[in-house]
């Protein structure tokens, strides 16, 4: 428990002594130390691979702007509402995911939505620490001054040759799962902190850096054309299925996780404000990350469509052409690698969690027991790129079934329910309580009214919209 404590602690940057008690379930329950504390909390979650890796491959993939306009209506309208939502149940129940549904509607069976978010944070992990895994192997490759020179064949099938191979990528999955389970094992280490801290700062800032050069490399015209000017005529119903799941990736939704966190914030603290903040600095960081890669992948004349290998294709031939791109490099994909582990533990956090509380487990075993787990599901997921490329359900490989099951279905139904929960099921009352912390909080009843509309209607309305879509394609 100490040590999970202390985890927080260094990924957050948050006073040990205010939250060391806050996965303590026998212990009165405590909460973070600031605002601040849960705000760095919630976007060192949202902020990793979803912003880096998959949103500019999605971008790619389903037409640029179009796409980008689509995912922005999503967040405002369908993110945030769930969000809110989620702050709603965690704040109020002041307990986990499967215990909060349990304590806020009791002899019900809205706990299985606690399930299914441990469920989809299982998958999601399994392909993420593949992803990780590439991460920690091209930090190895540009420490080696290895992305000096080359052109767009030389990347690309640095790429190929790499994550369609066996050894190496499983090697390098079991080392970022390792290090992923060796923090929520050990803890913190003194300095560590201070290090995040500067690092994801600094990770916007080399990303705006690596986007502005990107936006003027010769060539890049169509890609910033790409990026703002909309061509309508590629958006399918694929398009919103893709931008909506993206939306609950990037901001962690609908996996149990902001229920969690939030069962950690302070009854004082507005939780408006927090959930806007949040959705803003993952937004504005993804729009950033598209605008470093899409002008690039135009100027270097790679296809759009290129899938998840995108990033490390682009962005090392970026780094070739810059003036001290050897440098760069190497703390963007240091920086890639913290962003992608912040995450990752928040991820296994969810499940290690529920192990304990439900199977009364040990941390340690629990950690062990996921490890393993994930370890042997990522093994799939990585072969799927090579050897089992041909082995296919329902026309995916293991990898893309993963992906496209967490992020485009389980997130989705989570993040319904936690809508028609509180939309529905919760009193008005208990929502207006949490929304104006029992009224302390002064707020207008137009945002009021708003916000409570969006959760009840325009949110599950949406996504219902989309499944059913689905259903008939
Ligand atoms: N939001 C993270 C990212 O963009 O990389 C991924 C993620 C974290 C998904 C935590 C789900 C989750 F519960």
């Amino acid at each position: 428990m100490l040590a999970n404590a202390r985890l927080y602690c260094y990924i957050y940057g948050i006073q040990e002594k205010t939250i060391l008690t806050m996965t303590d379930q026998t212990a009165k329950r405590d909460s973070f130390g600031s605002s601040f504390g849960v705000l760095v909390a919630l976007a060192g979650s949202a902020v990793g691979l979803g912003n880096l890796w998959r949103f500019p491959y999605l971008l790619g993939q389903n037409g640029g702007a179009a796409f980008i306009l689509i995912y922005l209506g999503f967040v405002l309208l369908v993110g945030l509402p769930v969000m809110l939502a989620e702050f709603i149940i965690g704040r109020r129940s002041q307990a986990s995911a499967r215990a909060a549904f349990r304590k806020l509607a009791p002899g019900s069976r809205w706990g299985i939505t606690g399930v299914l978010g441990v469920i989809c944070c299982v998958l999601i992990l399994s392909f993420y620490s593949v992803v990780g895994g590439w991460g920690a192997e091209y930090l190895y490759k540009a420490v080696c001054f290895d992305f000096t020179t080359g052109d767009s064949n030389t990347f690309s099938n640095l790429f190929s040759g790499f994550s369609t191979s066996v050894w190496r990528p499983l090697i390098c999955h079991g080392i970022f799962l390792a290090l992923t389970a060796g923090i929520v094992i050990a803890g913190v280490k003194n300095g560590i902190e201070k290090f995040s801290k500067v690092m994801m700062p600094l990770l916007f800032l080399i990303v705006i850096g690596i986007a502005v050069r990107s936006m003027t490399l010769e060539g890049s015209g169509p890609g910033i054309s790409y990026l703002f000017k909309p061509d309508w005529s590629k958006v399918t119903s694929q398009t919103f299925l893709a931008a909506l799941g993206q939306a609950f990736f990037s901001l962690s939704l609908g996996a149990c996780m902001v229920i969690t966190y939030a069962s950690y914030v302070k009854k004082d603290a507005n939780i408006i404000s927090l959930g806007a903040q949040t959705a803003a600095a993952d937004t504005v960081f993804a729009l950033i990350a598209g605008c470093a890669i899409m002008p690039a992948v135009f100027a270097f004349g790679i296809a759009p469509g290129e899938g998840p290998g995108l990033v490390f294709i682009t962005l090392p031939q970026i780094f070739s052409q810059m003036p001290l791109g050897g440098v760069v490099a190497i703390f963007f994909f240091l920086a890639l690698l913290l962003a992608a582990l912040t995450s990752s533990i928040s991820i296994l956090e969810v499940i290690v969690a529920f192990c304990i509380e439900e199977f009364k487990m040990k941390r340690k075993a629990a950690v062990a027991v996921v490890f393993i787990l994930i370890w042997i599901l990522g093994v799939l997921c990585s072969l799927s790129m090579g050897p089992l490329a041909d082995f296919k359900i329902f026309g995916k490989t293991i990898f893309d079934l993963f992906d496209f099951l967490s992020a485009n279905f389980l997130m989705l139904i989570g993040g319904l329910l936690v809508v028609i929960f509180v939309g529905w099921r919760l009193g008005r009352k208990e929502v207006y309580d949490e929304l104006t912390n029992g009224g302390g909080l002064k707020l207008s009843p137009w945002l009021l009214k708003t916000i409570i509309f969006l959760i009840r209607f325009v949110a599950p309305l949406a996504l219902i919209a989309i499944a059913v879509f689905q259903i008939h394609e």
